[in-house]
């Protein structure tokens, strides 16, 4: 059964329950990135402008089922008033029960409420019928605009559409779908994967699953450091899964198997701690035994760079290295900058490397740039995602 876009919904003088994905970080009680309420913005506004009442939704964190002050949407609806430049975005205390009920009675056409973090209920995360039921009392309509919470089976995205007789996908959620949907069903040649983070255990199923379509793997940040251990290097005090070393060769001989070429750094940036404010650059086979590799080296970035460059579609996900720190940031922001530069279409995905690509300020010059981590690399590995199911 085929989804529907917001425009097949008549929306006018209706409440409509949008969920959102505003799980945003914050600092100092405000929003830190607001990248995910801007992307939010065009369904908002197209909703508004033909005359609905909103009633928007969203998770924050993990409270677990509890209140939590630190976790409450507050600063969110602030940052959602300005960007939607309207006069106030009403917070009430919760997403259910009789102070929500009133809010949104309340509403006019036009005016925007955002309900309090879902997961203050545990029914959030438990696809509990009985929540769901509560959030369906509040509107008349639903869209799902939360790519980024499409894999999970939470009863804002999975019980409560399927409660709602008319429902649709919103413009974020069809971007994504259509851009992911372009690179795993038919990707131009030569399509590259670029993949980085802490962990392989995090990447074993998206990387299986991509060694079936790409034509290529580029592999860095600590994830690098167990597949260059698999393949014999000493890597000093380096974080190396080393439970894992099995899988990497396993992983590694079956892209060999396939024809696939994995592509590891041939140098590193090596400091004696993660605090350090500089870092040295050694080949791969001279770590010495008391530091730790903690981003790509320059002739890495080069080498990757250059074969990236005739690529015909990339996606990447997970930083090149510990990007936080400013010492070991170049390997990560230097693969954006190559990415960026490729004619390919490219898509990244996942918190960290699209905040390396929004600090670099070359968000543009990506394809696509994915709001959703997990569900960017459920989407990739082939499953199904709860929520874009439930919208069917
Ligand atoms: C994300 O940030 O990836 C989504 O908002 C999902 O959050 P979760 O991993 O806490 O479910």
């Amino acid at each position: 059964m085929s989804i529907r876009s917001i425009d097949d919904l008549e929306v006018e003088g209706r409440r409509v329950f949008v969920r959102v994905d505003f799980n945003v970080p914050l600092a100092n009680g405000e929003v830190a990135d607001d990248a995910r309420i801007r992307a939010a913005l065009p369904t908002l506004t197209r909703l508004l402008e033909r005359g609905a009442k909103l009633v928007v939704a969203s998770h924050l964190g993990r409270p677990k089922g509890k209140p939590k002050p630190e976790y409450s949407l507050e600063p969110v609806a602030a940052r959602l008033a300005e960007l939607l430049g309207v006069d106030e975005v009403v917070l009430p205390d919760d997403c259910i029960g009789d102070g929500a009920r009133k809010v949104v009675s309340d509403l006019r056409e036009g005016g925007v409420v955002l309900l309090e973090n879902l997961r203050f209920h545990e029914g959030e995360e438990k696809n509990d019928p009985a929540f769901a039921k509560e959030l369906a009392a509040l509107a008349d309509v639903y869209v799902n605009d939360a790519f980024g919470a499409a894999h999970r089976a939470h009863a804002s995205v999975c019980a409560l559409p399927q409660l709602m007789e008319e429902r649709a996908a919103g413009l974020l959620m069809q971007a994504e779908l259509a851009a992911l949907g372009r690179i795993q069903d038919d990707p131009p040649r030569p399509y590259y994967a670029v993949l980085g983070g802490a962990k392989v255990s995090d990447k074993i199923a998206v990387i299986e699953a991509l060694m079936k379509r790409v034509d290529g793997l580029f592999i860095g940040g600590a994830m690098a450091n167990t597949f260059l251990a698999a393949r014999g290097f000493e890597l000093g005090k380096s974080l190396v899964e080393t439970d894992k070393l099995p899988l990497a060769r396993t992983l590694l001989q079956k892209a060999d198997a396939a024809g696939i070429a994995v592509h590891l750094p041939v140098d590193l940036r090596v400091a004696d701690s993660t605090s350090a404010t500089s870092g040295e650059v050694v080949t791969v086979d001279d770590v010495s035994t008391d530091v730790m590799a903690l981003d790509i080296g320059p002739a890495t970035v080069q080498r990757y760079g250059s074969i990236l460059a005739k690529a015909a579609c990339i996606f990447w996900n997970g930083p090149m290295g510990l990007f936080e720190n400013e010492a070991f940031a170049e390997g990560t922001f230097g693969i954006a900058r190559q990415i960026a530069a490729s004619p390919a279409f490219s898509v990244v995905g996942g918190g960290d490397s699209v905040a390396a690509v929004n600090r670099t300020g070359l968000a543009s010059s990506f394809g696509h740039v994915s709001t959703g981590g997990g569900a960017s690399l459920e989407f990739l590995e082939g499953r199904k995602l709860p929520g874009v199911e439930a919208l069917r």
